[in-house]
Parts: structure tokens; sequence; C-alpha cells
């Protein structure tokens, strides 16, 4: 469970203190899926880096399934991201000195995990690039690269993956791609994704859509799809 109470976030513009979020709580339970939407600048990343332990509230308390991420150490809040939550980037951010194979090791090996060559293989396989494991990513398009990255970002098996803007560098077939991904480990594994988008259509496909303005919770709905086995294909269109 992701839960925010009163979280501010202040930062200094030009010299003068800006309020980008401003008192925001929000509850998003185990297993659901998320759409944070909203204008360019409303504070959407900011929040969702929050969530993620890259970022630290100016006040206001966020906690991970039961652990006040807020009050960890840097050693111990790079140790818990590891374990409990998946970020990914609209810009991929693979590292580019190594493979696809190397960059989704990296997560395995920094939390010592067993057979790591073998998972990491694996979860290629499920990404659909196991003839690209050698590649780097200058070799790999768009959308390649950004399966490495969900891969890379799903490594540990988090119980939470957050996403900002996963289909904003590609086109939409390879886009929906990506999202089917995301939805299939929501829907295997029982992962929460909460994901920013500006597209409607993929907002749609989340069980839950939050709306931010200016900083500030707008709109909060709940689909009444809630079983993730109900939802549709987002490719297809189709049922599972
Ligand atoms: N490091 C920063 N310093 C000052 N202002 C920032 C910084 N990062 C973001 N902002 C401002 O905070 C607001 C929200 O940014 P952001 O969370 O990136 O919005 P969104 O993702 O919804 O487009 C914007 O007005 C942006 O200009
Ligand atoms: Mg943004």
């Amino acid at each position: 469970m992701i839960l925010l109470q009163n979280v501010s976030m202040t930062l200094r513009a030009a010299g003068r203190p800006v309020d980008i979020l401003k008192a925001i709580s929000l509850e998003i339970p185990a297993q659901q899926s998320v759409a944070i939407v909203g204008p360019s600048g409303s504070g959407k990343s900011t929040l969702l880096g929050l969530m993620a332990g890259l970022d630290r509230p100016t006040s206001g308390t966020i906690m991970l399934d039961g652990t006040n991420i807020t009050t960890l150490s840097e050693k111990q809040l790079a140790r818990f991201r590891l374990r409990h939550i998946g970020y990914i980037f609209q810009s991929f951010h693979l590292i580019p000195t190594l493979t696809a194979l190397e960059n989704v090791l990296v997560p395995l090996e920094l939390s010592e995990a067993r057979h790591a060559a073998q998972r990491a293989a694996e979860l290629l396989k499920t990404v659909g690039l196991s003839d690209r494991m050698d590649h780097y990513p200058a070799q790999l398009s768009g959308g390649e690269q950004q399966r490495v990255a969900v891969a890379r970002a799903f490594a540990c098996h988090p119980p939470i993956l957050l996403a900002d803007e996963p289909t904003g560098n590609l086109d939409s077939a390879t886009g929906a791609q990506v999202i089917d991904l995301l939805l299939s480990f929501h829907r295997d594994f029982g992962t929460t994704l909460v994901l920013v988008t500006h597209d409607h259509t993929l907002a749609t496909a989340m069980q839950r859509v939050i709306g931010l303005r200016d900083g500030r919770l707008e709109s909060d709905s709940l689909s009444i799809m809630l079983d993730p086995a109900q939802s549709p294909s987002f490719c297809t269109g189709e049922a599972r």
C-alpha cells in the first residue's frame, strides 16, 4: 500500500519558494492500477518521484507497505527501493555502456539475488527480447529500450511499479506493447501499478484515475472493473 499524508513539496525557483505539491493525502491499496493525469507542470512527476523515494517531501509522510520512507537514511532508502519499487522513466535511462542483459543484471547483482544471470535472461524473454540480450541500448529501438527498462524495473520482483509517462517517447503501437507488459505484471503478480500519462485511453485502462492540477488533487475516480483478470488487453482490446 502507498499512503501519503499531507505531502507538500516546496522548491525554490529564481530565489522564490514555489509550492509544487500542496498537502496531498492519498491511499493506493496494494494491487491497484492507477493513472495520474493532469496538465504539464501540475506536479505529476514530482509526486511519482516522492512515491519512489527519489526525492523527499518538504513536509508530510509517505508510507510504502508500512515503512515510513521519509525517515529512512539514504542507505536504508536505497536498499528499500531495490526491493520494493520498480521505476520506469519516459526516456528509458538505460546504462549506455552495458548490454540489455547487463542492464537487467544491475539491480539483481545489487540485491545479491541468486541465479541472477538466469533470471535476467528469463526477464528479457518475458519482454520479448531473447534475441537482443547482447545488444547495447544504442542498437535497440525506443520500444525495445523501454522493454529492457521494464525488465530491469521488475527484476527484483517489486510489489510496486511506478512509471512516469512510459509511452511518452514511443509511437502508439509500441507504447501499447509496453503498457500490456506492465498490465501483465499487475495481473499476474498483483503488482501495484502507478503510471503518469497524458494519454486518456491509457489512463482508462487503469482501475483508478487520479487528476492533479496546480499541485493539488483535483479528481479521483475508480473504475468498476476491479478484477485485473477482467481487464482487456490494451493491444487487442480482447478480453483475456
Ligand atoms: N527542481 C525544480 N526546481 C524548481 N521547480 C521545479 C523543479 N522541478 C519541477 N519544478 C516545477 O514544478 C512544477 C511541477 O513539475 P512536474 O512535477 O515535473 O510536473 P508534471 O510532471 O506534471 O509536468 C512545474 O511548475 C515545474 O516547473
Ligand atoms: Mg512530468
